[in-house]
Parts: structure tokens; C-alpha cells; sequence
């Protein structure tokens, strides 16, 4: 694959789900850093009040940066029209038109672990799968479109970025919904990839970071030997910050040599051997 520009160099215009803690908050500081003046940064999650504090930390590091929160709930699938104009109107809104950018740049990064106190065959409740599901999955898609509705020229730029998870390809015990979600979200990005050969398309997996999400999970997996493989990778240092996690993460954009829609891993390489002594 031939090798292109550094995507940070293009005046951008970026929504980061999942903004508001975790791997999201760190993206969107270490991201505002890195992109040219007036780009915007579009912080989203469902906690108004923690993406504002982000928008405050943004201000007094990055003020040159337009920093916009909008709150939203991924899961709200049955909500008509909810996802529609998401994005039309946050430009409107804001008196930016898309012509003010050179590229247009979506993070899929929200995301929840679903019951991991339960067991595949566990799985009785009708309304808790389809919730996940929504979250996950439907709604992703559903802002997914949203966001290639306003931004829908072609000649423009366009990256999105599918942040997985080595659990997307590695069936781990008590991960059920999360394997199947991570994984159905990949080939809904490889087809978007062969439709619109356009759109850069990164399928990136963090690694094991030390965020709410992997705390909850290492303390409470129904799997005993996967907690081992969490609790193996925290014992030998191997879990990355979430600033580390995000460096990685840069340094595959700032290469922009990775291949549209192959999945990158940050997780496998480190985590393998635990997986092979605890899981195989
Ligand atoms: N941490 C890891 O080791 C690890 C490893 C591999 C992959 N990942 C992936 O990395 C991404 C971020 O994970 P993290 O560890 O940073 O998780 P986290 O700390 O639990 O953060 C999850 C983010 O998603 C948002 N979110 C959850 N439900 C939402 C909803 N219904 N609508 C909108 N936003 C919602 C949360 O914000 P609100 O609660 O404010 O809505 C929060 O900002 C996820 O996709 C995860 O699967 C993480």
C-alpha cells in the first residue's frame, strides 16, 4: 500500500464517541494537540456534565482547537429519526460549514462489555440483548450514516475508525455479546470499506487498558481463567495507560500506512501467551 500524508496535518473536523472517560477522553486530548488550529473536536457520550469537564481540560491545553459536546445515547435505536441531522445540525448550529475542512474524521469508541456475570447460556433476557445490541451495534451504524450523510463528498478526505478489541477475534468465556458485537461491527466496516473505497477505514484494537471498563471486568468476569489472563497482564505490567494505549493509536495515523479495514491489533501480541496458558 503506497504511503500517504500524516492525517493529522489536515484541518479536520472529528466526533469521538465514548468522550466523556476512558480511552475517548484521552483520544480527544491528545488528538486536539496534534490537529491544525480550528479544526473541531466533537465530544459525545451520554454524561453532559463529564464530556463539559473534558471541553475544560481542551480549553486551557488546546485553545485553538473549536471543542463542541454533544450528548447523545447510543442504544436510542426506536427513537425515530434520532441519529438524522446529528451532525448537519451541530455545523448549523455553530456557524461552520463542512467546506472548512479538509477531512472529516468519525471514532467509534463508545462501547459496553455486556453481562459478564453471566454465561452464554445465560442469555434469557430479551430486552438486555436487544439493549446491547443497540449500543453496540445498531446505534453505531446508525451514527455511522448520520455522520457520511453530512460528510458526503467524496473528494473530501474521510476517515472512521472502529475501535475493537482482540475479543473480536479470540472467543472469550463471559464475553459473549462483546465478542459477537466486536466482531459483527468488523464486517459491517469490511463492507463499508468495499462500497466506499473513498473512506479510510481503520479497525483498531487498544489493547488491554487500565480504564472503568477493564477494572469492572477483572473484578467481576463470571470466567475464572479469563480473569487470570486480566489479572497475569496486571501483575506483569502489561496493561497500557490510557495515554500510552492513545500513542499507539497515533503513530498508526500519523503513518497512515495500515491497510483499509484490516483489523490492527495492540491486544494479541501482548496478550497471547496468558491467553494460551489460561484460556486454551
Ligand atoms: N479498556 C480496554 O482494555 C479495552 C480493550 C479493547 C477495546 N476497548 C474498547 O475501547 C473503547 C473504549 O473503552 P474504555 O475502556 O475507554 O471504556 P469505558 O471507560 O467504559 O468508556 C466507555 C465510553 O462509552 C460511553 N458510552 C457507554 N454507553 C453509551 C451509550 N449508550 N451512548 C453513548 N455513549 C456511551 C461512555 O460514556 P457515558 O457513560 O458518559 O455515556 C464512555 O465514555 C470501547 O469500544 C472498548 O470496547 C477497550
Amino acid at each position: 500500500m503506497e504511503k500517504r500524508e500524516n492525517i493529522f496535518l489536515k484541518k479536520s473536523f472529528v466526533a469521538i464517541t465514548g468522550a466523556s472517560r476512558g480511552i475517548g477522553r484521552c483520544m480527544a486530548l491528545q488528538f486536539a494537540v496534534k490537529f491544525p488550529p480550528n479544526s473541531v473536536l466533537v465530544l459525545m457520550a451520554r454524561n453532559e456534565e463529564a464530556l463539559e469537564s473534558v471541553r475544560t481540560e481542551l480549553k486551557a491545553t488546546t485553545p485553538n482547537i473549536i471543542v463542541l459536546v454533544r450528548q447523545y445515547d447510543q442504544g436510542k435505536t426506536d427513537d425515530e429519526g434520532y441519529f438524522n441531522g446529528i451532525f448537519d445540525s451541530l455545523l448549523t448550529e455553530n456557524k461552520l460549514s463542512k467546506d472548512d475542512f479538509e477531512q472529516a474524521m468519525l471514532v467509534h469508541n463508545c462501547g459496553t462489555i455486556g453481562d459478564k456475570e453471566k454465561t452464554a447460556l445465560q442469555l434469557c433476557d430479551a430486552d438486555r440483548v436487544r439493549s446491547y445490541f443497540d449500543i453496540n451495534l445498531s446505534g453505531m451504524i446508525l451514527l455511522n450514516t448520520s455522520f457520511f450523510a453530512t460528510f458526503c463528498d467524496p473528494t473530501l478526505s474521510r476517515v472512521v475508525i472502529n475501535i475493537t478489541s482482540g475479543a473480536s477475534k479470540v472467543p472469550t468465556p463471559s464475553l459473549h455479546l462483546y465478542c459477537s458485537g466486536k466482531a459483527a461491527r468488523e464486517m459491517f466496516f469490511r463492507v463499508l470499506s468495499a462500497e466506499e473505497p473513498s473512506i479510510r477505514v481503520l479497525i483498531y484494537a487498544p489493547g488491554a487498558v487500565d480504564t472503568d471498563m477493564l477494572r469492572d471486568l477483572e473484578g467481576n468476569s463470571s470466567s475464572t481463567p479469563f480473569r487470570k489472563v486480566l489479572n497475569g497482564l496486571r501483575q506483569d505490567g502489561e496493561i497500557l495507560t490510557p495515554e500510552e494505549s492513545v500513542a499507539n493509536l497515533e503513530r498508526v495515523l500519523e503513518d497512515n500506512a495500515f491497510k483499509n479495514a484490516d483489523h490492527v491489533d495492540n491486544y494479541l501480541l501482548t496478550a497471547k501467551p496468558y491467553i494460551d496458558k489460561f484460556l486454551n
